[in-house]
């Protein structure tokens, strides 16, 4: 830490200790209303270009699970149909590891040419960021993860999304197991210059 900063901001030293929990290290409880509306308030807080509001949250808990681990497998097999059924099994069961899944998507406005659809979709990923920050800052453990189904028509329809629509991702959330892994360390050397014109 540079010498110009006393203390560590705790809002800072949060954002450095944030770190993962894999899905298998969740249990329940999942975060109540009161806490899952602090996160999206938190989302809400990224940077948004023109105030469009693009983020949107699909909270995936309880039954509704297998519901959504059944449409993961179907898209699977309809995107993969040489899946052996032990592979569909494991795609089935995925949403089955955490109390709470959340489908992350960016409703895309078209009719804002200043506000191209890449904007759209960076200010959710930011808002996303806020999220796990939040719930992390929460005491709860989240993952964000990623699949084909994301871009699969038929889920994104089943979803309550526009075809148009981009899914960010599958944000798993629970309680994390008390032996979810340490942060990383992070290595900033070879990320940050300052630039030099013509060098
Ligand atoms: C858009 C996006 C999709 C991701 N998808 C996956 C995934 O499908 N599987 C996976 O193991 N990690 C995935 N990750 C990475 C994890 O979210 C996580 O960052 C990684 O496990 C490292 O853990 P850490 O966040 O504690 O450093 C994804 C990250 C992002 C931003």
């Amino acid at each position: 830490m540079p010498d110009a900063i006393p203390t560590m901001p705790p809002a800072l030293a949060a954002l450095l200790s944030r770190s993962s929990v894999p899905p298998r290290l969740m249990r329940d409880p999942a975060p109540d209303q009161a806490a899952l509306d602090l996160a999206v308030a938190a989302a809400l807080r990224a940077p948004d270009h023109g105030g469009l509001r693009p983020a949107r949250f699909i909270f995936v808990s309880g039954t509704a699970r297998q519901a959504l681990g059944e449409m993961m497998a179907a898209s699977l097999a309809r995107r993969e149909p040489q899946t052996p059924p032990e592979r569909l099994d494991i795609e089935r069961a995925k949403p089955l590891r955490a109390p709470l899944v959340v489908a992350v998507g960016a409703a895309i406005r078209h009719d804002r040419p200043g506000v191209p659809p890449w904007e759209q979709e960076a200010s959710v990923a930011a808002s996303t960021m806020n999220f796990l920050n939040a719930l992390d800052a929460l005491g709860f453990g989240t993952v964000w993860l990623s699949s084909g189904a994301l871009r699969d028509p038929a889920v994104k329809q089943a979803l309550g999304f526009a075809e148009t629509d981009t899914l960010l991702g599958w944000v798993y959330v629970g309680t994390p197991a008390p032996e979810r892994p340490t942060p990383r360390t992070v290595d900033v050397q070879g990320v940050a210059r300052h630039w030099v014109p013509g060098a």
